[in-house]
């Protein structure tokens, strides 16, 4: 831990979006604030802080967000800052402000153009997880994945309806990047037959097989949600290979997409942003260097920002038991 005296912080969102993000600013901004710090918002992550595109918030700036899904900020994903040019150019935007701390809220890649930028430059950087995918290691929780997975059981519960109606087979796609949990969690959570993610292996041969008993009984209603990084690909992927085996099934596919990513954000992602942004300028004052704030067993949690990788996290083969047994 290093002894710094901040007293200007800067704060920006990273990467893809995520519902909460915007309780996560309002939390850091106030807090901030709070501390007698002077509080900057960095527009659409490292390319505003390369371009200087640098405002001051206080404490009105915030009002009247935390329900509010995208980010105030806007968001990127910046190929410049991962040259050293472009570092150079954000430590002289930096420098002309007087910001000596920053808090980015994002996933993995906006954690590793952090660990980067400060190793050079010596600016303290809080890292607080926001990602709907939920593939971070040194937290149990991640910004926005509890409202993408709510978005998702929404919609799959009206999928219901009409393949029911239709006595039909539904692949519904949900989003993951290379990451299975919102599949998982929604598939349980809308008692899917089958649930298709990468952590885990699919015998495929034996969903062919008690998809054609099923349609044998010419009752062929399944619903399958499977992860976008799934291990046979993505819906359409897994669709031609059902229609391969099984001609005369009548399959339809929905892909959710980005849907999953907007939204006011839960009741939970709110507690989750607001205690994390809270904690993330704690932090910066208490001479924290480098960590990213989680939430391990319900504690606030530091996790090096180069060890808060993406991880793919250990989904229990208990769970895909529990899915077949309660799909039975
Ligand atoms: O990481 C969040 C995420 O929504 C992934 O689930 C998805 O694969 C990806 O971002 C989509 O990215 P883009 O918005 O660039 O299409």
């Amino acid at each position: 831990m290093k002894k710094n005296k901040v007293t200007k912080i800067g704060v920006m969102t990273s990467g893809g979006d995520s519902p909460g993000m915007n309780a996560a600013i309002r939390a850091v901004v106030r807090t901030g604030i709070y501390n007698g710090l002077e509080v900057f918002g960095i527009m659409r992550g490292y390319s505003g802080l390369i371009e200087n595109d640098i405002i001051p918030m206080d404490s009105r700036s915030v009002a009247n967000i935390i329900q509010r899904g995208g980010t105030i900020l806007k968001t990127a994903r910046s190929k410049a800052f991962t040259t050293p040019e472009g570092r150079k150019a954000a430590y002289n935007n930096l420098n002309q402000h007087g910001i000596d701390g920053l808090v980015i809220i994002g996933g993995d890649g906006s954690f590793k153009g952090a660990q980067t930028f400060s190793n050079e430059y010596d600016i303290p950087c809080i890292g607080l997880p926001g990602t709907i995918d939920k593939d971070i290691a040194g937290t149990d929780v991640t910004i926005g994945f509890d409202t993408a997975v709510n978005t998702a059981v929404e919609a799959i519960d009206k999928i219901r309806d009409t393949m029911d109606a239709h006595d039909r087979l539904f692949i519904v796609e949900v989003m993951g990047r290379d990451a299975g949990y919102i599949a998982l969690h929604s598939g349980i959570a809308t008692g899917a037959e089958n649930i298709v993610i990468p952590e885990t292996k699919t015998d495929i041969d034996e969903l062919i097989c008690s998809l054609t008993e099923k349609e044998k009984r010419k009752k062929l209603v399944n619903l399958i949600v499977v992860a976008e990084g799934g291990e046979y690909g993505d819906a359409n992927a897994l669709d031609a290979i059902i229609k391969e085996r099984i001609p005369s099934a009548d399959t339809r596919v929905c892909i959710l997409g980005h849907i999953q990513r907007g939204g006011s954000p839960s009741c939970a992602d709110r507690l989750i942003a607001s205690h994390m942004g809270y904690y993330a300028v704690e932090s910066l004052l208490i001479g924290r260097h480098n960590v990213m704030v989680g939430v391990v067993n319900n504690k606030i949690h530091y996790t090096p920002l180069d060890k808060a990788v993406k991880e793919k996290q250990k989904i229990g083969q208990e769970w895909m038991k529990i899915v077949k047994i309660l799909a039975s």
